[in-house]
């Protein structure tokens, strides 16, 4: 296993949709379990694959406070939701930014898991908001597109700022 280096808000190839995983193999296998493992080092409660510059639509979850209920998600599809919840959200790609995004309050998605079976889940509170933040990254969205112009003007300036210092 490996940990894979997390791409940060405003880097263009966050934008990029994801396109659907057509065969289920090893190499899908090996992204899944390096991406759960970056995701809990980080630490992190979702990973797209987008985050780490991979532009296949395979996405990592675990909101439990014992982090031992993986999710993974392959070519994942709202297929409904109701109701809405608002949630403070942060990303592993725009790292130190929080704010409160307006989201379903409960969806039910279908999606593949690694054995290639097809599944259904519903969720709602912050599983339902995780997941759905992180089928947004898959279509090249960052929660902060949600935000004013100006506030996202604002994250924009401190992120550039930090990756010049660490650089
Ligand atoms: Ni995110």
């Amino acid at each position: 296993m490996s940990l894979l280096p997390i791409l940060r808000f405003p880097d263009p190839r966050l934008k990029i949709p994801a396109s659907p995983i057509a065969r289920i193999d090893e190499g899908i296998h090996r992204l899944a379990r390096d991406m759960a493992e970056t995701m809990y080092e980080a630490p992190g409660i979702g990973l797209a694959a987008t985050q780490v510059n991979i532009h296949k639509r395979l996405i990592v979850v675990d909101v439990s406070e014992t982090r031992d209920h993986l999710l993974v998600l392959i070519n994942p599809e709202q297929v409904e939701s109701d109701g809405c919840q608002l949630c403070e959200e942060g990303c592993l790609s725009v790292p130190g930014i929080y704010d409160k995004i307006e989201r379903a309050g409960r969806i039910v998605v279908h999606y593949l898991d690694l054995d290639g079976r097809a599944r259904r889940l519903e969720a709602d509170g912050m599983l339902a908001v995780c997941v759905q933040h992180e089928m947004e990254h898959l279509e090249g969205k960052l929660f902060v597109d949600h935000l004013s112009p100006l506030k996202q003007k604002r994250i924009r300036a401190k992120l550039l700022k930090q990756a010049r210092i660490t650089a």
